[in-house]
């Protein structure tokens, strides 16, 4: 007998989530900053599963753009007509030898170790249908999984065509099944939509399976709150609560100090290195990857950027932002995409930088503007020192070589390049390039008028 080893993951997605309120599909909601359907996708390749197809429908090209880096397939059911007819439009793209992992796009909580643990049951079991169920205190809204007298399945009801004895039931479908694609397909075309909400049941092919020869088995999962399904935007911040709990223990328990974990909002991908310290009201996004020894916050946000080691960063925006080692930033400051900053630079208040490149040890204390330029090595901008780097249709480079002073006030109107080791008087405002070792200074003589100033009452 062919040992039964492939395994196939079918994730259904194809439905609108009305109670979602929304024009986007229910699975392209966020939680955690990553689209529920992603997080989904992540968790079934974490548990070793490379086949996977989605199946598409409302808001299909959406969802498809929100997986466009992902090896999946998607499967089109052109019309919602229920969770057994959503599967039944992937039976074409399935080997009839292969299992088939079926969950939905809306239970995002989920760990790749349950699905591991569902699998395994069902390949050593040979058995033709598994679900995963849970006893939940308040099963309201889920479907329940009613027994026979000797505790064999025997069928899942869903809440609306439930008796209000079935209702009592606190054994819950989680939505998550494994199945013999050869023994699933055939009876799902046999289901049909007489029902409470008039759709194709998948839960009613678990009845058809059990009659023929009462082989499907049910596994309790062992923490419930992985199967906590999204259907509206309460359930939604529960489960971005719960993601963001999870997120932030995790980075504890590797090295990472939080004063107040309540108000740090962590995405999952995020790396942050050890004894770096996180102060409240702090929000790290996406692709982001923070050093050792740093110290973040509070009230800073951070979006895709690379941080160094020993970096602080308090109170300011950061933005597709790299910063090196020993980098000082804010408070107040604001870093746009492709500011890439060397070592020990330091960024101060009410500076923002655009574009541009700071070699080490170079500083930006206060009031500034930089954008679209290449600055060395050693260099200090004054205070309110600007980079006109537009004439209002194009946009110029300005470069400042090694250890020059701009003094307060500059403007330096690109393109321009002020040579090594000049200095540019206060209040200058510098349209031509400054070779190196040169004062400039570009100001109207001042003229003293004696007895002139205006006298108080
Ligand atoms: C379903 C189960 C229920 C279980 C619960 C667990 C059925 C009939 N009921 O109910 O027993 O307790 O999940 O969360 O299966 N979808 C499609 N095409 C459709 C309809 C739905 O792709 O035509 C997708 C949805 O996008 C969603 C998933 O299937 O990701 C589940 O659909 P949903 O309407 O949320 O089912 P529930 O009512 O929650
Ligand atoms: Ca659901």
């Amino acid at each position: 007998m062919r040992v039964n080893l492939k395994v196939s993951a079918v994730i259904l997605a194809a439905g609108r989530g009305v109670r979602m309120c929304s024009q986007l599909p229910k699975v392209a909601h966020k939680a955690a900053g990553k689209a529920m359907i992603v997080h989904i996708v992540e968790l079934v390749e974490q548990a070793g599963i490379d086949d996977i197809k989605v199946v598409v429908g409302h808001g299909r090209e959406t969802v498809e753009s929100l997986l466009r880096d992902k090896n999946v397939e998607f499967v089109i059911q052109a019309e919602q007509l229920g969770t057994g007819h959503a599967l039944l439009q992937a039976e074409e793209y399935i080997d009839p030898l292969s299992a088939v992992l079926v969950l939905a796009g809306d239970t995002p909580l989920l760990r790749p170790q349950t699905i591991q643990r569902l699998i395994q049951f069902h390949l050593k079991q040979k058995s033709p249908a598994v679900i995963l169920s849970a006893e939940l205190s308040n099963p309201s809204g889920y479907g329940r999984i009613v027994r026979q007298a000797d505790q064999v399945f025997s069928q899942i009801v869903e809440e609306k065509d439930a008796t209000e004895a079935e209702k009592k039931i606190t054994e819950i479908n989680t939505g998550i099944y494994c199945f013999q694609a050869s023994r699933v397909f055939p009876l799902l075309s046999q289901t049909n939509t007489t029902n409470a909400q008039g759709e194709y049941y998948l839960t009613d092919v678990l009845e058809l399976i059990n009659r023929e020869d009462n082989s499907v088995q049910v596994i309790r999962i062992e923490d419930p709150e992985e199967i906590y399904g999204v259907n509206d935007r309460v359930q939604l911040a529960y489960v971005e609560k719960i993601l963001r709990k999870r997120k932030n223990l995790e980075l504890m328990r590797s090295g990472v100090t939080m004063l107040d974990p309540d108000s740090t909002l962590i995405d999952k991908d995020v790396q942050v290195g050890e004894d770096s310290v996180l102060f409240p009201f702090t929000i790290i996004e996406g692709d982001t990857h923070i050093g050792c020894s740093c110290q973040i916050g509070p009230y800073t946000r951070i979006s895709n950027s690379h941080i160094g080691d020993k970096v602080i960063i308090e109170s300011s925006r950061i933005n597709q932002a790299i910063i090196g080692n020993s980098c000082t930033i804010g408070p107040y400051a604001y870093l746009r995409p492709d500011s890439e900053l060397h070592e020990n630079v330091k960024v101060g208040d009410f500076a923002e930088i655009k574009k541009s490149i700071i070699g080490a040890n170079s500083k930006i204390p206060h009031l500034s503007y930089v954008g679209d330029a290449v600055i060395g090595q050693g260099v200090n901008i004054g205070a309110g020192t600007i980079t006109c780097n537009y004439d209002g249709q194009n946009k110029y480079q300005t470069v400042i070589e090694d250890k020059v002073f701009i003094g307060s006030n500059t403007n330096l109107v690109a393109p321009v390049r002020v040579g090594e080791n000049s200095t540019i008087g206060a209040g200058s405002t510098i349209a031509r390039d400054v070779p190196p070792d040169t004062l400039a200074v570009e100001r109207a003589k001042q003229k003293n008028f004696p007895n002139r100033a205006k006298k108080g009452d």
